[in-house]
């Protein structure tokens, strides 16, 4: 499939060629899945306690772990079990860290490390309220803390015990979506922007980019009509693979699967060898406006 650029690494720190590292930061910069099928993160015998849907607290999708403060939420448990999960989802941020730093130098210098999550619980049939449903095709955005024009870089890494894949469908490139909503997208309430901040509804001033965004998420999400006759290729991400991309441009969904590790990063776009291609870029040319 086109929309997949596999590279070949059994470890997260490589070591990967200069070929590999330009290819790949082509492949990602176009819009592309980079996946690793052979790249798996095991579990030590005392972790594989963690695979059981019941550590999640219920509230949250996800049990989210934050590698600055060494705090974790969402899990319901204390103690040791609350250390050892810590502890694993470090490792597992820190090994990302090692794959984004191997096979992405150019990024080295002004990428970002945000949230790691764990998600041990079964997307199939799980019940959310339409714009946090994961199972419609959507470009990533975070209401709560604006990213201001960077790039989401997500790293996956499937770790499902009993060798069932993540079922994920991939839509169409993002200037044909962005295209399809943008002219329906209101201006922003005048003076409304710096109010949510001000009301801690926001971590950050909104700027008119995570505007934009955050409507064309919702929008794709909720136009039924698009969700069904879009363009979209389905694929199966193994058990024991990883795979990252730019999850701000790359439209996704994910249908089935159960235990899944994730890393964030975020990147500002004149790190990228084409910052042209970001989905900053493409909305100002859209809008015709400066957007943060
Ligand atoms: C998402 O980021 O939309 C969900 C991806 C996943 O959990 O597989
Ligand atoms: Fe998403």
């Amino acid at each position: 499939m086109d929309q997949l650029f596999t590279v070949n690494a059994a470890s997260f720190k490589g070591p990967f060629t200069s070929g590999q590292q330009q290819q790949a930061t082509e492949a990602l910069e176009a819009g592309r899945v980079v996946f690793l099928p052979q790249l798996t993160f095991p579990f030590t015998e005392e972790e594989k306690r963690f695979l059981t849907p019941n550590w999640s607290d219920g509230g949250a999708k996800n049990i989210s772990y934050d590698s600055s403060t060494g705090k974790i939420q969402g899990m319901d448990g204390e103690g040791a079990d609350k250390r050892d999960l810590s502890a694993m989802l470090q490792r597992y941020s820190d090994a990302t860290r090692d794959l984004m730093n191997g096979l992405f130098p150019r990024y080295e210098k002004l990428i970002q490390r945000r949230r790691t999550s764990y998600r041990p619980v079964e997307i199939k049939g799980r019940v959310s309220k339409i714009t946090k449903d994961d199972t419609r095709l959507h470009p990533d955005q975070f209401p709560a803390r604006p990213v201001g024009g960077k790039r989401i870089i997500r790293v996956f890494c499937n770790v499902n015990p009993h060798g069932k894949g993540r079922d994920w469908r991939v839509g169409e490139p993002f200037e044909d979506f962005a295209r399809r909503f943008i002219d329906k997208i209101p201006q922003p309430f005048p003076g409304s922007l710096p109010l949510l901040h001000l009301l801690r509804v926001t971590r950050s001033r909104r700027t008119l980019f995570d505007h934009y965004m955050l409507h064309l998420h919702d929008m794709a999400k909720m136009d039924d009509q698009y969700q069904k006759s879009c363009p979209q290729f389905p694929f199966s991400f193994p058990a024991q693979g990883t795979w990252l991309c730019f999850t701000d441009e790359v439209l996704h969904a994910v249908d089935a699967g159960q235990y899944l590790l994730e890393q964030t990063y975020l990147l500002p776009v004149q790190a990228m060898n084409s910052p042209d291609k970001s989905t900053l870029r493409v909305l100002e040319r859209l809008t015709g406006k400066t957007l943060v």
